[in-house]
């Protein structure tokens, strides 16, 4: 069985693709096979694992759309291999990702399309992580549609509970209308937290608190570590392995392993 993830909020710059590289590599780390889906037009996973994007036919959008037809395992770039016989695979972004959205809207069963090609690794993985793109569209809803579960990166900011009002409805009209059972949300990731904190974002984490259902599964601080592990394309349990983050993003991770 495959537990699928998506990593989600129309908000920009929260962490979203830092969350998905950094558990993924948590849980290659404790030996899981993880296929990670750069779904964001702008490609930044790809560019966080040092993975070029796609140039030629085979690509994530064309096989969205159903102009390309060829074998999943095509699109799949190999990352990295871990020592307890883990792996990381990235589905890299295309440039032609920027058309998904307006050509994905012309063919039908169009919420379900990633969901149908993922069936394709379906047990392969362990875990399948998509990080999303910054935008309530049809690539969030295919990734909505496609997942068990969610992962919400927030920063301790006004405008993230601002967010939250947009994503949790959005969420609850995806299980109405795309799927046969709620997404499960596994809870909020505070990333980006500024040391010290401010009494302004410890306001913000105290009103994150009281949404019912949705808990502080880990608050990762602002740290040049994960930038510095992006930039070389590498997961921070592996460049920075004893540091605060290594530690969260590993929480983080047995969070998704309790989800198998
Ligand atoms: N904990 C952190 N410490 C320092 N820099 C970070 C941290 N997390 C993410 N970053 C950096 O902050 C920027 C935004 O993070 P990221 O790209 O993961 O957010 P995102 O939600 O995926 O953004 P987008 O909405 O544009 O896809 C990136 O440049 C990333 O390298
Ligand atoms: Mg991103």
């Amino acid at each position: 069985m495959t537990t699928t993830t998506a990593v989600t909020n129309q908000k920009g710059g929260v962490g979203k693709t830092a969350t998905t590289v950094n558990v993924g590599g948590a849980l290659a780390e404790d030996g899981r096979s993880v296929l990670l889906v750069d779904l964001d037009p702008e490609g930044h996973l790809s560019g966080a694992t040092s993975l070029a994007k796609a140039t030629g036919d085979a690509n994530l959008c064309r096989a969205l759309i159903g102009t390309w037809e060829g074998s999943l395992a095509d699109l799949i770039t190999p990352h990295s291999r871990t020592e307890a016989g883990g792996r990381l695979d990235v589905i890299v972004s295309s440039l032609e990702m920027l058309y998904a959205v307006r050509e994905l809207d012309k063919v039908r069963n169009r919420d379900h399309r990633l969901k149908r090609l993922l069936s394709a690794v379906d047990g392969v993985y362990d875990h399948v992580l998509i990080d999303c793109p910054p935008s309530l569209d049809i690539l969030t809803d295919n990734a909505l549609a496609a997942a068990d579960g969610a992962l919400i990166p927030v920063q301790a900011e006004d405008s993230s509970l601002e967010a939250l009002k947009l994503l949790l409805p959005q969420v609850a009209a995806v299980d109405a209308d795309l799927r046969d059972k709620p997404l499960h949300l596994h809870g909020l990731v505070v990333n980006l937290l500024r040391r010290p904190v401010t009494k302004l974002a410890e306001s913000v984490i105290d009103v994150l608190k009281q949404y019912e259902d949705l808990p502080i599964l880990g608050t990762v601080p602002l740290s040049v570590t994960v930038s510095e592990a992006w930039r070389y394309g590498r997961t921070v349990v592996d460049y920075a392995p004893d540091s605060e983050m290594a530690h969260t993003y590993r929480a983080l991770a047995k969070v998704l392993e309790g989800a198998e």
